[in-house]
């Protein structure tokens, strides 16, 4: 993944433990250089291992990082130059989330090696919907929900999100029931 995305979980980690625990996850990791390029296109290996370094050493289920990252994401993306991109896509979650995969193709625009992942959103009523999640990549589920938060942060709105049925039971994508407005605090 682009450099952006490691930038990102740097940003994470350091915000809540600092710099001297970031060095010893990269360490742990066998990643030589702590500094990523926005630019530069790593393998995913690498922050896969980022991660399950970050889970041993600060001893919290790898799931939870995923998690925490998604919801950082969206505030570190507008931080890091990517805020008009985030504008574009819409002012309420329900046009956002649809907008997704046109949102990714701008970005694509600036990051032409990039491989996104797919949203479509399905069965909108008017405090649900049908989120589906279609990605290459293993394990990325709590991301994506971690992200949806973030966004029900964005708006300003109460959100639950739940995975209704993924690829961990066989299935070739993941749908999330996405819940939002009063609903939501329910
Ligand atoms: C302007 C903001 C955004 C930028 C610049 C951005 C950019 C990126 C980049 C660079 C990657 C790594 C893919 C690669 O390097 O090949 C990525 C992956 C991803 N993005 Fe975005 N993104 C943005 C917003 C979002 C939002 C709001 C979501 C919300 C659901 C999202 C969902 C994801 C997910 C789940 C992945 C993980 C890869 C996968 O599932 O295969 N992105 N994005």
């Amino acid at each position: 993944m682009y450099g952006l995305i490691n930038k990102a979980v740097h940003d994470l980690v350091t915000s809540k433990f600092g710099e001297a625990k970031w060095a010893e996850i990269c360490q742990k990791a066998g990643v030589s250089d702590p500094n990523f390029i926005t630019m530069v296109k790593y393998p995913d290996d690498v922050t896969y291992r980022l991660v399950g370094a970050a889970s041993e050493l600060l001893n919290v289920p790898a799931a939870d990082i995923l998690e925490a990252f998604g919801e950082h994401w969206t505030v570190y993306s507008a931080t890091a130059g990517f805020g008009h991109l985030l504008d574009f896509a819409g002012d309420n979650l329900v046009d956002f989330l649809s907008n997704l995969d046109s949102m990714h193709t701008r970005v694509a625009l600036t990051f032409p090696e990039l491989d996104p992942p797919s949203f479509r959103v399905t069965d909108v009523t008017a405090d649900s919907l049908r989120l589906h999640y279609y990605s290459k990549r293993p394990g990325l589920t709590p991301v994506a929900m971690g992200m949806v938060k973030g966004l029900g942060k964005r708006f300003k709105t109460p959100l639950k999100i739940r995975l209704d049925r993924g690829r961990a039971d066989g299935h070739d994508h993941d749908e999330f029931i996405v819940t939002y407005g009063e609903a939501a605090r329910a």
